[in-house]
């Protein structure tokens, strides 16, 4: 497994460029199962959550082509096998994206329950209550969900609860359901309008994506297209609390300020300079005294709880107290342990963590346990002094695309150890998910 060595001290400076969003690209390459032409994406990331989706679909009978521009070309011409496999969705629990699509496109799926992670539970039993009230016939077996239906129908879908990756499996059920489907209480996320936009480019009658109503006229069948995946707010977000915790100047680039309202506005209220320079570049300076700021994870607009873990870091170097409130999942604090073993200052109570700082923090050697905490202690390591090693650096490859070269190009002392891959190609045995 590979390793980060990262000596911390040092005021990153200069342009940092994102990469496509990856919680897009998956629903988006789940999207080709509902047509048998060639969709082709653009600006997707070269991370390995993208890599098992291009396994699962071909496990499925996809022809799937990740390019090295950055595309992909995917024609689900037949599907010869409809089943998402545990051996896949054990480490992507996002797998569970292609329920839907498969039901919608061939009246069946077969798709094994993605079971817990280091977050947390991670049901989908929200995504399988939609899909009942369409009309599929949900059987549960040997870990396995099974789904089946001659054509869905439109139905009127109420969500218990927000669920990003719920909103879209059903959004991908209904365009090919018989009628009309309303969804209320749906999450409001970007990825979310930019799956719908790919969708009207197939064919799909969509109104009220990124507004928690969404309208669905189901129609008959779709056809291939091109899509440009829309850029990745929170590697975006990740990149603006770097230049702040090492007091640096950066501009993120290739962003859109527009989905980074609530992150940045939190990292300007902890003390940074952060500023819109361009339609797709931020520009955040840290002028070094950062103060305590509290957080409180919502879904979209509000603070996101992917940034959740990368924020806690950044307070750690925050003159006074900050309270950091995690509604959205049950176990979001995994980096905290790791963050104190650096010499940071924070107690957690239930769903509440409170930062006392500012900390100075000594190099360590650390355990990366999913892809957001790992991020956090890439922050933690960036301003600590001497040099720390990060292990099992698969949970950060998984959302972040060559992170070690970007920031190195701005000034980082940062590198890759890499051992033996696994000659299968497989990833690591506990290869984590979120
Ligand atoms: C998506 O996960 C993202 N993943 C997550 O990003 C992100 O943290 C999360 O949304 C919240 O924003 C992708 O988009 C691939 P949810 P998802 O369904 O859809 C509960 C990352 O770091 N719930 O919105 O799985 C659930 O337990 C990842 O890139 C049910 O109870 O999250 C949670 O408490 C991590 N039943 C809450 O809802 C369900 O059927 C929100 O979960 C579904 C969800």
């Amino acid at each position: 497994m590979d390793k980060f060595l990262v000596t911390g001290g040092r005021p990153l400076e200069g342009t940092i460029r994102v990469s496509g969003a990856k919680n897009s690209a998956l629903p988006c390459m789940a999207a080709a199962i509902l047509t048998k032409d060639e969709l082709i994406l653009e600006n997707i990331p070269q991370v390995k959550d993208i890599d098992t989706e291009r396994r699962l679909l071909a496990s499925m009978g996809a022809e799937v082509e990740l390019t090295q521009d950055h595309s992909t070309r995917i024609r689900c011409a037949t599907l010869s096998d409809p089943v998402a496999k545990y051996e896949i969705v054990k480490t992507m629990r996002a797998s569970s994206l292609v329920l839907g699509p498969l039901v919608a496109r061939a009246g069946l799926a077969r798709v094994a329950m993605p079971g817990g992670c280091a977050i947390g539970g991670r049901p989908i039993d929200l995504h399988i209550k939609g899909l009942e009230k369409m009309g599929a016939k949900i059987t549960q077996e040997h870990g396995y969900i099974e789904a089946r239906a001659e054509r869905l129908k439109g139905a009127h879908l109420v969500f218990d609860k927000i669920t990003v990756t719920g909103t879209e499996d059903l959004l991908m059920a209904a365009v090919l359901a018989e009628g009309e489907t309303l969804m209320e209480n749906a999450a409001r996320e970007p990825e979310i309008m930019d799956l719908a936009a790919l969708l009207t480019k197939m064919g799909a009658k969509i109104a009220g994506a990124g507004s928690s109503t969404i309208r669905v006229h189901g129609v008959e069948r779709l056809h291939g297209a091109r899509h440009r995946i829309i850029p990745d707010r929170i590697e975006a977000g990740t990149f603006l609390a770097v230049g702040a915790i090492t007091g640096g100047d950066l501009i993120v680039a290739g962003c859109e300020p527009a989905h980074l309202g609530a992150v940045a506005a939190k990292i300007q209220e902890a003390g940074a300079r952060v500023e819109t320079v361009a339609a797709d570049a931020i520009r955040v300076r840290g002028n070094g005294a950062l103060r305590g700021t509290d957080i409180s994870t919502e879904e979209y607009p509000g603070f996101p709880t992917d940034m959740q873990a990368q924020f806690m870091a950044l307070v750690t170097q925050a003159e006074g107290v900050s309270v950091i409130k995690e509604n959205i999942f049950e176990n979001r604090f995994m980096h905290v342990q790791e963050l104190v073993r650096m010499g940071a200052n924070i107690k957690v109570d239930g769903r509440t963590a409170t930062v006392r700082g500012r900390s100075q923090l000594s190099a360590a050697s650390v355990m990366c346990s999913d892809l957001r905490a790992s991020a956090s202690l890439v922050l933690a390591a960036l301003v600590a002094d001497g040099q720390s090693v990060l292990d099992r650096v698969y949970h950060i490859d998984r959302g972040y695309e060559r992170i070690e070269e970007k920031l190195r190009s701005v000034g980082a002392k940062m590198e890759r150890v890499r051992t033996a891959p696994d000659p299968a190609g497989n990833p690591p045995e506990n290869g984590g998910e979120e």
